[in-house]
């Protein structure tokens, strides 16, 4: 029976005894050893140079990726376990952005559920099917501030507010990593890209990053430290040059924030041949040059590069690194396996994989993450929900019968996409009506995907323009003889995610033109949208009755579209991010500053000469197929105090005949102070489900973390003592209106 110190922790998990292990395993491990640990290792057929086996029977490794191999993960342990010289475990890691096996929302859907218990309990059940599988680590949650929609990456985080953003972190790394690093069901999170990666010149994915000070750490840091709060075990830095400098050899952010500032205490990983890349960007002379940067730099562990592996040795040997700065970045990599417990338990038992992701409240919660996190764009006329006595519906567009566009941007690697598409979905739903489908012309990028030798779609040929019209035609007649139609249209899920970024955001190829051609047949139509990025639909919002933002919403995608087109479930999502009426009017957010010339001043209502700049969907933006009232907005004083905080409530009514849920959002805006601030920022949600005539009363905190900021001119963490604007509302247009006097 092992002793178990006060906490009932097994004494040898206890964080003293842990670290006396660390230190007597570290005397006897040799220099080779220890750069080891420093070094994460391709699994995959493509990468080149030795092969793991080879490197962990030598001298052990720290982790291995880009692999997803059961039997393989068990063999490769038992080579680190019974051969390698100090007997070190391997972690495991892998890609689970959305789940491994059940396939949930893509993060910017599950932000757009403004409900982060969804996200929580996502990541939970991806754990524990990727542990199951022998994963131990995976690279989430992505925690990027994206306020450029043209940037690909905008699917794998949680939108444009840092709010909202750190509570998604949050609840993601509790998904991941429970609350003990034993638990054999979790798995450890990383906080990836630190930092500042969605800020890309022209949303241009991994072109160059330039923030101030101020906007890194009011808006791009939030959610990092909110990981960091909630217990993150590893980070992950950026590819990108950071004003001039490499994030993965940037030692203001790795050791001077990350470090000194916020005591984060685990491991750094650098992105995909992050420290060589320093080469590559002009930053590095050569490799060992990169390698010695990135250590100075604080970066634990290279990823795939092998420059630690190539170069270390030689620069201890050659005094230009000390052997303690080597020990001081093995420590928190053998700390997490101790506390993980892989010492004693470094195998994955090979029959349970099949066993959990058979577990059918896996799909049930899949399902349900989809349906609260779809948004309710439009509702003309209250099409919506549709009638399930319709006995001939036409189900129209590229993306209706796609189960790999309905799993979205970053499936796991060895995947076979087996979602229900919404196409199943509707004939699952009206299983005796006639359900027919047209495809329409295909969309393809214009220029193919790098990666896209692993998708097969990005395979197929290209259709030809005679191919094209057919299939247009095809459509069109089919929606002839339907009753009602129901386009899905989009973006494909290699049209966002990494190195998918483009210019401008109007739905590919001949998709408006074929859905101005059906509607154009006069039948009641409603548009499901299939996407990872906001889309500048303004035809369609103006033409399209019903409009249902989708996003990628899983492996059970198809099913939450027909449970809300048909009314069993009323969507409750709101945006997470605002959709532009253009791509080049990105980068587009709501939370800035007023300027010299506000834009609602009568003729100043445009920054462009050729349209309105305002978006067509605002931030924190959803219908509901019920109405709410939100009124009698009360403060608990009209005045507080620097450093002291205000309680602020609401009344929520049901105003409508059906139950639903409605995301009763809290903005202020400080009206004047050491700088200028945001006309609105986001400090406070609450998602509430309401019967019809019901109230409810939601209650906010306002304190110094709401009401402080980082200050250009103070150059530091401020409050300012000064009068605020408090706005509550359904989305961030909120009218209902309070003053609030923050006195010295
Ligand atoms: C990729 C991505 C990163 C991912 C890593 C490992 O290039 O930038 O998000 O975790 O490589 O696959």
């Amino acid at each position: 029976m092992k002793k178990m110190d006060k906490t009932g922790t097994p004494a040898s998990n206890s964080s003293d005894e842990i670290a006396k292990r660390v230190d007597a395993l570290l005397n006897q491990m040799s220099l080779a050893e220890k750069v080891g640990q420093l070094a994460q290792v391709g699994g995959a057929d493509w990468n080149q140079g030795p092969k793991p086996e080879e490197i962990i029977r030598e001298r052990g490794v720290g982790s291995v990726l880009w692999l997803n191999d059961t039997k393989r993960f068990n063999a490769l342990q038992k080579i680190a376990m019974e051969e390698s010289p100090s007997k070190i475990p391997v972690l495991f890691a892998l890609d689970v952005i959305h789940g491994y096996k059940t396939v949930f929302p893509v993060p910017l859907a599950m932000a757009s559920s403004w409900d982060p218990s969804v996200a929580e309990q996502a990541q939970t059940i991806a754990a524990k099917e990727s542990r199951a599988a022998g994963l131990h680590w995976t690279f989430g949650p992505m925690l990027d501030i994206a306020r450029d929609a043209r940037w690909g990456r905008i699917v794998e985080g949680a939108g444009e507010d840092p709010y909202l953003g750190s509570a998604m972190a949050a609840a993601q790394v509790r998904g991941f990593q429970g609350a003990d690093l034993s638990d054999p069901e979790r798995v450890l999170a990383c906080a990836k890209h630190f930092a500042g990666y969605g800020a890309a010149d022209g949303g241009r994915d991994y072109d160059p990053v330039y923030l101030p000070e101020t906007q890194l750490r009011n808006v791009y840091f939030p959610p990092f430290q909110a990981a960091i709060k909630a217990g993150v075990s590893t980070f992950m830095s950026a590819y990108m040059d950071l004003n001039n400098v490499p994030a993965n050899g940037n030692r203001w952010l790795l050791h001077d924030i990350l470090r000194e500032e916020w005591g984060f205490d685990g491991f750094v990983i650098s992105d995909a041949f992050g420290v060589l890349n320093l080469v590559t960007q002009g930053h590095a002379k050569d490799k060992s040059d990169a390698a010695f940067r990135s250590l100075n730099a604080g970066l634990n562990m290279d990823m795939a590069s092998n420059s630690y592996l190539d170069s270390l040795e030689a620069l201890v040997n050659n005094n230009s690194i000390s052997i303690e700065q080597i020990d001081e970045m093995v420590k928190p990599i053998l700390t997490i396996k101790m506390k993980m417990g892989l010492f004693e338990n470094p195998y994955v038992d090979e029959t349970l994989l099949e066993k959990v992701i058979a577990l059918p409240e896996h799909k049930q919660a899949a399902r349900r993450a989809a349906q609260r996190s779809m948004v309710l764009l439009r509702n003309e006329g209250s099409l919506l929900p549709l009638s399930k006595e319709l006995k001939n519906v036409a189900v129209i567009g590229p993306l209706a019968d796609s189960m790999e566009s309905t799993e979205g941007s970053w499936m796991v690697f060895g995947h076979k996409p087996d979602a229900v598409t919404v196409l199943q979905g509707i004939r699952n739903k009206l299983s005796d009506a006639k359900i027919t489908y047209a495809p329409g012309p295909d969309i393809r990028r214009d220029i193919p995907h790098p990666f896209g030798e692993f998708d097969a779609t990005a395979k197929k040929p290209r259709q030809t323009p005679e191919d094209a019209d057919a299939a247009f035609q095809a459509a069109v007649e089919t929606a002839q003889n339907a009753d009602l139609i129901i386009a899905v249209m989009g973006e494909s899920q290699d049209m966002a995610g990494e190195f998918a970024s483009r210019a401008s955001l109007d739905l590919p190829g001949r998709q408006e033109e074929l859905l101005k051609a059906v509607s154009a047949l006069g039948k009641p139509i409603v548009l499901v949208l299939l996407n990872g990025r906001p889309l500048s639909i303004n035809w369609a919002a103006e033409h399209v009755p019903a409009i249902l933002e989708a996003w990628e919403p899983g492996s059970e995608g198809g099913n939450a579209v027909a449970d809300i087109l048909f009314g069993d479930v009323n969507p409750g999502g709101k945006l997470p991010v605002c959709f532009p009426r253009n791509g080049n009017h990105a980068p587009l957010y709501y939370s800035r500053v007023l300027t010299h010339l506000p834009e609602d001043r009568p003729n100043y209502l445009s920054r462009y000469w050729d349209g309105p700049t305002t978006p067509l969907y605002p931030f924190g933006f959803g219908l509901s197929y019920t109405t709410f009232s939100i009124t009698n907005l009360k403060l608990s004083s009209g005045q507080v105090k620097v450093g002291q905080s205000v309680t602020v409530n609401v009344d929520v009514t049901n105003t409508g005949k059906v139950a639903g849920d409605e995301v009763v959002q809290l903005y202020i805006h400080q009206k004047w102070g050491s700088d200028s601030r945001p006309m609105r920022e986001l400090k406070g949600f609450e998602r509430i489900t309401l019967q019809p005539n019901e109230t409810k009363k939601v209650t906010f905190q306002l304190g110094p973390d709401e009401l402080g900021y980082w200050s250009t001119n103070a150059d530091k963490w401020i409050q300012d003592a000064a009068p605020f604007d408090i706005w509550v509302g359904a989305d961030s247009l909120a009218t209902l209106h309070a003053d609030l006097e923050v006195f010295g």
